[in-house]
């Protein structure tokens, strides 16, 4: 067993923190985790994880020091002073939220991470900021750190669902550096998925930071052309998953991230867009970004146009007193993450029109209680159904694309079904008795 040499800490331990320091341990380092919150730190000394990310607690159980038959390699704690005796290599990975009723993100968790290792890290040690920030934060943070420690930028671009493999077997790392001493000590610690392929891409401070904000507002942007695309074949009565298949076989275009629906959620693309347009507007250069404003409305739109599609099905005027089962409340499926969730703000709307809702999501009901305790939640998709009036299909899930529309046909009050995310068998649902409607496609 190869124990690599240098020692390595990773402070904030939610998605991309409890990933990045399992899967540092996993390439062969010995590892500290640090988080303010001990409950954290408890669970995750366990080896259990706060969240539900496919494949997490199997690499922890791995490497996490106690677990019987682990390797040892990983340790987590809430005292900066053990980091900073610790580490040769500190990753900073808190989270930088939307602040609450603006566009900025809020740069609280990552200003006080770096304040409290400026007093605890090693001169020589090597600080790499993971954290999504808005362009120049690099160089106001490099101030900082005492002098003899550097800095790198190094944005991570796991996705929630997939977090083990994106950092195992990333589709590349990208690293914002000043000198050459951070380029090769970053190039040792990535030297595993390098030798396996991954693109090594140098950068400076302000181009690594747009390298994240860029990619996720080019996502966003796909998805909400492809929503564009859906209200139009609505109007002129096209289908909108044959184009983007159509399209998609254009390698210049390419095939993922067309999937037309309810619009994107969670805790990255949306609040990453707004504080990219705010910093932009900071900047003097808000007029590049004003096509970002208009990627936002046509993904917070499709929410309401999934809402009025309901009412529609429901006879056109009012939800008061109608019994309406949602599947899904997570803003993607494998995850149990309701962020900024496209599913519960339907939900939400839809309960505060009068309409009765019942939830039902594999994963996500805990969370989905705490936001929204005023919407009713079932124990499986059947009892969500027994009784509806309409069908909402928010989140694809593999449960409910293998759910057998025979059975909820027995429990539903009336058989129809909308698709808000294109994803299930319209044939099977139609040929078990059911109306199945779906965004940007024709009723058959
Ligand atoms: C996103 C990016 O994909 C990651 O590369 C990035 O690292 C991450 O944000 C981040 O900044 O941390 P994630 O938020 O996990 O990852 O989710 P995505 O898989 O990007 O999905 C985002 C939303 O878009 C979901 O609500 C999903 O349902 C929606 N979506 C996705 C569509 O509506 N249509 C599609 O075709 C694809």
């Amino acid at each position: 067993e190869t124990r690599m040499a240098l020692k390595i800490t990773v402070i904030g331990t939610g998605y991309l923190g409890a990933t990045h320091a399992a899967a540092m341990a996993e390439l062969g380092f010995e590892v500290l985790g640090l988080d303010v919150v001990p409950e954290k730190i408890e669970l995750l000394s366990s080896g259990r994880v706060p969240m539900y990310e496919p494949g997490l607690e199997e690499l922890l159980a791995r490497h996490v020091a106690g677990i019987e038959g682990s390797s040892g390699r990983l340790r987590f704690t809430t005292s900066w002073e053990e980091v900073g005796a610790f580490g040769d290599v500190h990753f900073v990975c808190v989270n930088t939220p939307q602040k609450h009723g603006e566009y900025a993100c809020d740069m609280s968790y990552v200003d006080a991470a770096f304040a409290s290792l400026a007093k605890v890290v090693r001169e020589g040690a090597l600080v790499v900021g993971k954290s999504t920030v808005p362009v120049g934060s690099a160089e106001r943070l490099a101030d900082v750190l005492p002098e003899g420690v550097e800095l790198a930028w190094n944005p991570e671009f796991l996705r929630e669902g997939f977090a083990v493999n994106d950092t195992l077997h990333p589709d590349r790392i990208v690293v914002g550096v000043r000198g050459e001493r951070a380029e090769k000590t970053l190039r040792e610690v990535y030297a595993g998925p390098v030798g396996e392929g991954s693109p090594f891409v140098v950068t400076d401070f302000p181009t690594a930071e747009l390298v994240k904000t860029s990619a996720n507002s080019f996502l966003a942007t796909k998805i909400s052309f492809i929503n564009a695309m859906a209200e139009v074949c609505e109007a002129a009565g096209g289908d909108v998953a044959k184009l983007a298949e159509a399209i998609g076989h254009d390698d210049r275009i390419g095939a993922k991230f067309l999937r037309a629906g309810i619009g994107f959620g969670g805790g990255c693309l949306p609040k990453d867009i707004r504080a990219f347009m705010a910093r932009a507007g900071e900047l003097g250069a808000d007029q590049a970004l004003t096509f970002l404003r208009e990627i936002d409305s046509i993904n917070m739109r499709r929410r309401g146009q999934m809402v009025e599609m309901a009412r529609e099905a429901l006879g056109g005027s009012t939800f008061l007193g109608r019994r309406v089962a949602v599947l899904g409340a997570t803003f993607k499926p494998d995850s149990d993450d309701v962020r900024d969730s496209p599913a519960l703000n339907v939900a939400g709307q839809i309960h505060l029109q009068g309409g009765q809702v019942t939830v039902y999501d594999p994963k996500g009901m805990d969370n989905a209680r705490r936001l929204f305790p005023t919407l009713g939640y079932a124990d499986s998709a059947l009892e969500a159904v027994r009784g509806a009036d309409v069908v909402l299909h928010l989140t694809e899930w593999r449960e409910f694309r293998e759910l057998d529309p025979a059975a909820l046909a027995e429990v539903a009050a009336s058989r129809v079904i909308l698709d808000g995310r294109n994803a299930l068998d319209a044939e099977r649902w139609r040929a078990a008795g059911w109306t199945y409607r779906a965004m940007g496609r024709p009723r058959a």
